[in-house]
């Protein structure tokens, strides 16, 4: 890997490359060490999970980070382009994390600089390192990615984590749940793929039913800020939510996860329930963007 741009370039070996490879960080079996090289963080959509782990990612890799958090501070407030901002930036760091409105932004990105860039989410297109540590969630809490019953929840046609999701678990078969307000569905070139890969999934509308039979409920926000018409958003989002009552048939090892931020789709009352997974989840991206960015760098 000399990018991390999308889960379609990102084959099985590599998946269970880079688990093995967190695995090891996490409990102390490789060092891998950045020192001396610097990551830049050039975010310019909010963040709080992505940003701050992979700033915690580099400087426990010892490395260092330069951090741009909006881009109202920088001279791209003058009219400078995406372009001219990369080339510049490049002239100063090893690497670049980056966010950005823009679907293909960071593929743009990767095409124009030569040194390593990682997609910290484009638009609504893709988030890799997010599937990346929910691979790594599903993977401690179920000891396996293979067969697994998955229900994918909310915004599915705005929300990039569950696109990369979806594509990253098609060498496991899985089989899949989709249920969200019916102009927010699964876009239809992520389900032209699943078909062509002979993944099993099922639209639905009511959770209820299927719920006992998951191994992991995979709940989004409706994302507001993606909406051209606020109307619209105020019909739908209070589409799902999840309560402590909804889970009370689940299997044991079943696991709640959510990329956050939430906003309502999971009441805090389910918090402290065992099945609540996502404060871990956001836990485990540190360790595994140090396993992306030590892959990236070519430190192991
Ligand atoms: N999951 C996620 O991308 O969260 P942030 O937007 O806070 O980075």
């Amino acid at each position: 890997m000399n990018h991390l741009v999308s889960m379609r370039q990102v084959g099985k070996d590599d998946i269970l490359d880079l688990i093995d490879l967190a695995e090891k960080i996490e409990t102390g079996k490789v060092h891998p060490d950045l020192s001396g090289r610097l990551g830049a963080l050039l975010f310019f959509e909010p963040s709080t999970r992505t940003f701050f782990s992979f700033d915690t990612a580099i400087k426990r890799l010892k490395g260092r980070s330069l951090a741009m958090s909006g881009s109202g501070t920088t001279s791209v407030k003058k009219g400078e382009t995406l372009a001219d901002t990369l080339m510049t930036i490049s002239q100063y760091a090893d690497f670049i994390v980056m966010r950005h409105k823009i679907e293909g932004a960071a593929q743009f990105a990767s095409e124009i600089l030569d040194i390593p860039v990682i997609n910290a989410g484009d638009g609504t297109n893709q988030h890799p390192t997010q599937a990346m540590l929910d691979l790594y969630s599903i993977y401690k809490t179920q000891g396996t990615l293979e067969n697994l019953k998955i229900a994918m929840i909310g915004d599915l046609r705005l929300g990039r984590t569950v696109h990369s999701l979806a594509q990253a678990l098609t060498d496991f078969n899985p089989t899949f749940y989709f249920a969200s307000p019916r102009h927010l569905q699964m876009p239809k070139h992520i389900k032209d793929e699943l078909q062509n890969k002979h993944i099993k999934f099922e639209e639905i509308e009511d959770i209820k039913p299927v719920i006992p039979e998951l191994d992991i409920m995979y709940v989004t926000r409706i994302q507001k800020e993606r909406f051209a018409v606020l109307e619209d958003y105020e019909k739908v989002k209070n589409a799902y939510i999840i309560d402590n009552q909804m889970l009370e048939d689940v299997k044991g090892n079943f696991k709640l996860l959510h990329p956050l931020p939430r906003v309502n789709e999971i009441k805090p009352e389910v918090d402290s329930n065992p099945h609540a997974y996502y404060f871990q989840q956001a836990k485990n991206g540190v360790v595994m963007r140090q396993a992306i960015i030590s892959k990236i760098m070519k430190l192991v």
